[in-house]
C-alpha cells in the first residue's frame, strides 16, 4: 500500500469562510473527505494535517517520514519564506507536490515566490480544489512508477 501525507498550512482550517472570492467555498473538512475518497479510488492510504504553527507541521513530517511515501502539501503562506519546512522536505526524501487553490503566480509579488518548489516534484496552482486532486493523482501516478521501477 502507498502511504501518503497530505497536510495544509497555515489558514486552511478557515477554507469555507476565509476570502471565499480566492479560495472558494469548499470546507478543510469537506475538502479532506473528498481527498479521502479519491486516495480510496486510487487504492492509496492518506494521513491528513493541518496546522497553523510551521514547528508542527515539520514534526508532522518527521514523526511520519517512515510510514509516508510521498507528500501532498499545501504549505500556504510558509510557502514563500519558510526555508526550515523547505528544509524538512529536503530531510526526509520523499516525493512531494506542492498545490495551492489560487494562482500564486498572478497575484501579489511576494507570492509569486516560492522556497519549496525546489524540493518538490511538482507545483500545482489556480485550479482551486482540483489542485489538490490533480496532484494526489499525479504523486500516486509518479509512487506507482517508482515502485514498479523498484521490482525490475
Ligand atoms: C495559498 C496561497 C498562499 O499565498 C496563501 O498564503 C495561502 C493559500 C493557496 O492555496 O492559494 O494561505 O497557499
Amino acid at each position: 500500500m502507498i502511504n501518503i501525507l497530505i497536510i495544509h498550512g497555515p489558514n486552511l482550517n478557515l477554507l469555507g469562510e476565509r476570502e471565499r472570492e480566492i479560495y472558494g467555498s469548499t470546507t478543510l473538512d469537506e475538502l479532506n473527505q473528498m481527498l479521502s475518497q479519491k486516495a480510496q479510488q486510487l487504492n492509496v492510504d492518506a494521513k491528513f494535517f493541518q496546522s497553523n504553527t510551521e514547528g508542527k507541521i515539520i514534526d508532522f513530517i518527521h514523526e511520519n517520514r517512515k510510514w509516508a511515501h510521498g507528500i501532498l502539501i499545501n504549505p500556504g503562506a510558509l510557502t514563500h519564506y519558510s526555508y526550515s519546512l523547505r528544509d524538512a522536505i529536503a530531510s526526509v526524501s520523499r516525493p512531494t507536490i506542492e498545490v495551492h487553490l489560487s494562482d500564486i503566480h498572478k497575484r501579489e509579488p511576494f507570492r509569486k515566490i516560492s522556497v519549496i518548489k525546489e524540493v518538490c516534484i511538482d507545483q500545482i496552482v489556480g485550479l482551486g480544489i482540483q489542485s489538490y486532486f490533480k496532484g494526489l493523482e499525479k504523486l500516486v501516478t509518479h509512487l506507482k512508477g517508482m515502485a514498479t521501477n523498484e521490482k525490475l
